[in-house]
């Protein structure tokens, strides 16, 4: 068992694997590099940077980032129970400090029935022999079970427990398609710890995907049930509609440190320019309306919020913008702003108009803002000019 403390939560970052499998997201290695270089930075403990035998160049990625950042973050290579899938994954993490290789294998009826065609013998076989040949070669070994949610429950324990024999130090629960709720993830995570006897040789992982927009929420009630890595991609890219956001769950931990009681090593302020280079790389943006690192998450439109914010920014906003990386709040100046915040961006650009200027500049950016979305600074400043110079 590892000597951290039981607070700390282990960041697993899959964005280069699970986060690539996203449809448009696929990066080249140089862009994989410098994803990592940032992820090193943002103070992830595990970058999934691939899937070695996918492809050549997957395989070229994992290993230049495995020998560049191996000394900064665990990494990690993707491996289903193939005996030449296993090896590519050793190889490709062998020139890091720390590697890990992560094997998995579908456990539920509709993937052994449909999928696999396997039954639960071959199964379990399968999963035993493909952990101790990897564990033959490197330390840090994690199974996947996949679709785990899905599986009956006294078969999920057989496999965790059996993964765990054949040596698995991590033990991750995939919610594949991202089917359970909240409290049914919670209670599977917790069925696990108090039903599989050898469970405490493992950390359990949570992998939740985002089908029905639960990604985030039922990785923090599996972290409430016991679990304590978290398997996420930055801006949540991945299959489908993605898997649980980092910037979400770690702004979660860290702003509700009073309920959840959990700590991370992500250095919080290179959460947003993290984001932009994610969402530069793979060409999708950042939506506007991203929790914590969109473009609104710390902006305000309409005048009560907005003289709200002038007068206690803690009247609508429960993080701080600093503390994710943004430059400061954003009062968006529109049809729904107020005199107070229109008055602060006069002073902010330098004017200070007496009440009756004040107030005919002011009807001036109500019948502008009826015709623009958004009122910039410069607009803001023609107006005011245009009443200092009689026009
Ligand atoms: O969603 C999933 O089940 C996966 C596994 C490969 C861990 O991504
Ligand atoms: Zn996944």
């Amino acid at each position: 068992m590892s000597d951290r403390p039981d607070d700390r939560v282990v960041i697993f970052d899959t964005t280069l694997r699970d986060g690539e499998q996203s449809p448009g997201c696929s990066m080249n290695t140089d862009e994989k590099l410098r994803v990592a270089e940032a992820l090193c930075d943002l103070g992830v403990d595990v970058i999934e940077a691939g899937f070695p035998i996918a492809s050549p160049g997957d395989f070229d990625a994992v290993s230049q980032i495995a020998e560049r950042f191996g000394d900064r973050a665990t990494i990690c290579g993707l491996a289903r129970c193939r005996d030449g899938d296993i090896d590519a994954a050793i190889n490709a993490v062998a020139k890091g400090e720390r590697g890990r290789v992560h094997v998995f294998l579908a456990t539920s009826a509709i993937h052994r029935e449909h999928k696999l065609r396997m039954s639960t013998e071959q199964i379990v076989e399968r999963a035993v022999a493909s952990v101790q040949r990897a564990k033959e070669k490197v330390d840090d070994v994690e199974f996947s079970p996949e679709d785990a949610y899905r599986t009956e429950r006294d078969f999920l324990c057989e496999v965790v427990e059996k993964a765990i024999d054949a040596g698995a130090t991590t033990v991750n629960i995939p919610d594949t398609v991202g089917y359970a709720t909240p409290q049914q993830y919670f209670d599977v995570i917790k069925m696990l710890k108090e039903s599989v006897p050898n469970i405490d040789r493992a950390i359990i992982s949570t992998h939740c995907h985002d089908d029905l927009g639960l990604a985030a929420a039922n990785t923090l009630a599996g972290l409430e049930a016991g679990a304590r890595q978290v398997e996420c991609t930055i801006n949540g890219i991945g299959e489908r509609a993605g898997n649980a956001a980092l910037e979400e769950i770690v702004m979660a931990l860290k702003t509700r440190q009073d309920h959840f009681g959990l700590t991370t090593g992500i250095n919080t302020r290179k959460l947003s320019p993290t984001s932009r280079l994610v969402g530069s790389v793979t060409g999708q943006g950042v939506p506007r309306n991203k929790a914590v690192v969109g473009r609104n998450a710390f902006a305000h439109a309409s005048g009560i919020h907005q003289d709200g914010m002038l007068k206690n920014p803690a009247t609508y906003e429960i993080m701080k913008p600093e503390d994710v990386g943004f430059i400061g709040t954003d009062l968006v100046l529109g049809k729904h702003s107020g005199r107070a915040a229109v008055k602060a961006r006069l002073t902010e650009l330098g004017y200070t108009p007496n009440d009756e200027t004040f107030t005919e500049v002011f009807d001036r950016f109500i019948d502008l803002a009826d015709r623009k979305k958004e009122v910039f600074d410069a607009d803001l400043a023609a107006l005011m000019e245009a009443k200092l110079s009689g026009a």
